[in-house]
């Protein structure tokens, strides 16, 4: 592996260069307004993996943002790699709590990143780890020490539920065939605690709408008088959880397994510092469900949050109205078991069957997504811990996620195929959030990581 680590080393300004190229197209999926950037980040990959050396490079258009396919046979005999990623983006919204713009990469350091991070939307969730891919892909290709084959399945839709990919992956199964899905796009506990990611939750998304009046009435003519949307919503949404912090919907539980004694264990030997954990996001105190640990609360008991609420007036100053309509959207992760389809189905007729007298309500299925749980004592696990202990000195401990990649159970369900997940994120990385950013560190020790997961994996 000399000069694989020679050629990485020699083009690490490069590699950085490039990925700032990347992240200066405002992919953003879920924006109309950013369609024709989303094309030109396919165009991007397309470029890239064409002049990194993989072969049938094409743009696969699909009823929405294309799939860009890639590959490098080496031997039909050996085996192979289906390397996953997405070149979406969320939005950058609000652009004001950015420090710098959001697609305007810059490099600043930070308490966590000494040596610096790349701030820019997308830098680690997904453009930044799916970049490593590439580049390492070139580094063994030009030092021709790609050991198996490799195929490159990278999609523009992930962040608005990959509804195309289904639809392509089973219209294109020789195509994809392979012996491993690997995906960097989830993280790790720190720096110096390597993981790797071995469940993660499921999804399931709705928007529910409650009418009241036929049009927003005066409040002081009508209220009191006639129900208003917003205090009923309000009213419905504080009735889904007791206590406890469990969720009140029938059947909500019905699928849910309790931890067993062994990964209640695996999850106490994750280090975990309460006070630093609510230190990083000045909270006084953590809440959730009773009688269950912060890092348990996070990835291995299902949620119900409301990710929007709106109705009524909500401009400059004030004006007494009450609303005809109040809105909200709510998610809930799902974890092994549970199914979104079931989920929404159960939220559906609870929400519907609460909902008092003199208003209607509506509820609006979004996309969902399944659980996913990956294994640990595959060939390919132990590839990705070994090739983890290789670049950080320390063996990786396998962690669950609350965060969702429903492809990992597609991949499953419709090619046959496991899944490794190999992130190098941190949770402080701000995905999603103002001022996303990804390690140079991370960025390089991911470049590192993955041609030795290739070469253990083909031994
Ligand atoms: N990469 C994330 C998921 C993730 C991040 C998992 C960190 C584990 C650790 C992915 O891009 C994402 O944001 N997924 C969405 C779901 C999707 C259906 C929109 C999510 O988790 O909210
Ligand atoms: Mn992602
Ligand atoms: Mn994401």
């Amino acid at each position: 592996m000399k000069n694989l680590a020679d050629y990485i080393e020699a083009n690490k300004d490069k590699y950085l260069q490039e990925l700032f190229a990347f992240l200066r197209i405002p992919s953003v999926s879920a924006n109309p307004s950013y369609n024709e950037d989303v094309y030109e980040a396919a165009d991007f990959l397309k470029n890239q993996l064409e002049s990194s050396g993989a072969d049938n490079v094409e743009i696969c258009p699909t009823d929405g943002f294309p799939i860009v396919f890639g590959e490098k046979i080496i031997d039909p005999s050996l085996p192979t790699v289906l390397v996953y990623g997405h070149y979406d983006v969320q939005p950058a919204e609000p652009f004001e709590l950015w420090t710098t713009p959001p697609f305007e990469p810059v490099i600043r350091k930070t308490e966590i990143h000494p040596n610096g991070a790349i701030f820019a939307r997308g830098a680690c969730d997904d453009k930044g780890q799916m970049f490593m891919h590439i580049k390492a892909f070139e580094a063994m290709i030009s030092t021709q020490t790609l050991p198996c084959n490799v195929k490159f399945l990278l999609e523009g839709e992930e962040e608005v539920g990959s509804i195309n990919l289904g639809p392509f992956v089973e219209a294109n199964r020789e195509r994809l065939k392979a012996d491993v899905v690997l995906i960097s796009d989830t993280g790790m506990i720190s720096n110096d605690v390597p993981s790797i990611t071995m469940g993660l939750r499921g999804l399931s998304y709705l928007e529910v709408e409650v009418t009241g009046p036929n049009r927003d009435l005066h409040s002081g003519l009508y209220g009191g008088a006639v129900a208003n949307p917003i205090n009923v919503l309000c009213e419905m949404i504080a009735s889904l959880k007791d206590e406890q912090g469990k969720i009140n919907i029938p059947g909500f539980y019905n699928s849910v397994e309790e931890l067993s004694d062994d990964e209640r264990k695996l999850i106490q030997e994750i280090p975990f510092n309460l006070e630093e954990y609510k230190n990083a996001l000045a909270l006084t105190d953590v809440a959730g469900e009773e009688g269950y640990h912060t890092l348990e609360r996070a990835a291995t008991r299902p949620t119900l949050d409301v990710n929007g609420i709106w109705g009524g007036y909500t401009g400059d100053g004030a004006k007494t109205v009450i609303p005809s309509k109040a809105f909200a959207k709510i998610s809930m992760r799902l974890v092994p078991h549970q199914t979104p389809d079931e989920i929404t189905q159960l939220f559906k007729d609870h929400f519907e069957s609460i909902a008092p007298s003199g208003v209607t309500v509506a509820v609006h299925p979004h996309h969902g997504g399944f659980p996913a749980v990956t294994p640990i004592d595959s060939k390919a696990y132990h590839a990705a811990s070994k090739a983890i202990e290789m670049t950080y000195g320390k063996k990786p401990l396998p962690v669950r996620s609350g965060g969702s990649i429903p492809i990992v159970a597609m991949f499953e369900e419709k090619l046959n195929i496991k899944t490794v997940l190999l992130g190098f994120g941190l949770d402080s990385d701000a995905i999603h959030s103002p001022n996303e950013h990804y390690g140079i560190f991370n960025f390089y020790q991911g470049i590192k990581t993955i041609p030795y997961f290739f070469q253990y994996f083909s031994e």
